[in-house]
This record gives structure tokens, C-alpha cells and sequence, in this order.
């Protein structure tokens, strides 16, 4: 809801300028975000993956129980691994960092709960990373990919990396400075998705 306070004449509600600005921007950066395969050949410098980092620390999460955690992985060995491992993606092993996002069991509020809190806290704190990579001007791309198939591959990951038997890999996020621009994609119209007060009934 855009409309913040009360004038004085306590007639109509009003913003100031820099709540706009505010919002103008978070619905830049919404509609900016898309999945970027295609990387320039420029390091990023790591303050900017801390603020992606922060954005990441900073997400809701089950109980506050804040059960992700992050490798940056850089080096060029390991990213060709990981794009092995997921499904052979060339481009993954040309992106110059890739953020391996985990979601330890072991920090959750309720390990062998079969309802997986602690893969959606992990997903939740991931678009926050990603949504700030956006933000700074980094393209993205989720991989979820890990060749599922083929377990061995992510055993062989989780040992390379000393990764915890209690934290599952839940994606890769590939980021490097964008060197294309994604042609349009369909996206779903708002009737077709958002309803008022039972299924079916339109919104808007
Ligand atoms: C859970 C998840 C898994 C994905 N896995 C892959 C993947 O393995 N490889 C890939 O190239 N893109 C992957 N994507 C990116 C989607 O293809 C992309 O988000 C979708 O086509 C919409 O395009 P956009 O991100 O540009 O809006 C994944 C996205 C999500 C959310």
C-alpha cells in the first residue's frame, strides 16, 4: 500500500517523495531480475557479495531459525564441478562466482519434519541474495539442477567441499556482470493467479 500518512487537511493520503522513490525502486529491481547465462569477463568485488550475503541474513525464516548457509565458490576447478554436476550447464562454468546455497538440518527447529521449513527458509533468503545481486547491477540465475539422478555427484560435491551430511545443497546461484540482454517471456496474467475470497474468483 503506497499510501503511507494522513495530510494535515486529513482529507486525502499522501506520500513524500522519497517513500515513491522507495518503492519505485524495489519494483525496478523486481521487474530487472532475470535469469542472465551469459557473463563479461570482470571480477566481482567482494563487497558486493557480502551485501548480497547480508540481504540473504536478513530474510524470515521458520521459528527465526535461520537455517541457510553459503559457499562462495570462485575458483574455476570447483565451478567447473558444480556445472558437471548440474547436468553439464556450460554456462554455469563461465559464470566468475557461483553461491552454493545449503539448508542445514541441523540448525532447524524440528530436523525430520517432513514438511522442509528449513528448504523454504533456505529458498526465501536465496531470492533475498539474489534480488540484491540484481540490485547491484549482477546477473543471476538459479540453478536447482543438481543432477538428482545421479546421487554420487552430490556426494562427490558435498566431500570436495567438506559440506555436512546435515546440509542439503538446495541451489546454485551463478553471478557475473550480464553480457546479454533475456528476450521477453510470458508471464501468467494476475487473474490467472491471484483470487478473491475463494478459488477461481478473479482479483482484479
Ligand atoms: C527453482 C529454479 C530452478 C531453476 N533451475 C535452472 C537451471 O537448472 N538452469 C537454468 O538455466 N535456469 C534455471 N532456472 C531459471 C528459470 O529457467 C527461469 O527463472 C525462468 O525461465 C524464468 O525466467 P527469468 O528468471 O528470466 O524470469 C531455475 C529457476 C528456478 C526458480
Amino acid at each position: 500500500m503506497r499510501k503511507t500518512s494522513l495530510s494535515s487537511t486529513n482529507r486525502s493520503f499522501s506520500t513524500t517523495a522519497e517513500e515513491d522513490t522507495r518503492v519505485d525502486n524495489f519494483f525496478i529491481v523486481i521487474s530487472r531480475r532475470r535469469s542472465i547465462r551469459k557473463y563479461k569477463d570482470i571480477e566481482i568485488p567482494d563487497e558486493h557479495i557480502i551485501q548480497m550475503l547480508e540481504a540473504a541474513r536478513l530474510a524470515p525464516s521458520t521459528n527465526n531459525t535461520q537455517p541457510w548457509q553459503y559457499i562462495v565458490v570462485k575458483d574455476p576447478d570447483t565451478i567447473q564441478l558444480l556445472s558437471f554436476v548440474a547436468g553439464k550447464q556450460k554456462f554455469i562454468a563461465d559464470a566468475k562466482v557461483v553461491i552454493i546455497a545449503l539448508a542445514n538440518k541441523a540448525t532447524s527447529c524440528c530436523p525430520g519434519n517432513p514438511s522442509m521449513w528449513y528448504v523454504q527458509d533456505t529458498m526465501i533468503a536465496t531470492e533475498h541474495l539474489v534480488l540484491a545481486a540484481t540490485a547491484l547491477g549482477y546477473g543471476s540465475c538459479w540453478v536447482a539442477m543438481l543432477d538428482s539422478r545421479n546421487s554420487q555427484n552430490i556426494v562427490a560435491v558435498k566431500n570436495a567441499l567438506r559440506i555436512p551430511e546435515s546440509a542439503d545443497i538446495v541451489a546454485l546461484v551463478t553471478l557475473g556482470v550480464p553480457d546479454e540482454v533475456p528476450s521477453l517471456r510470458s508471464t501468467k496474467a494476475l487473474n490467472e493467479l491471484a483470487f478473491s475470497e475463494a478459488y477461481g474468483i478473479s482479483f482484479n
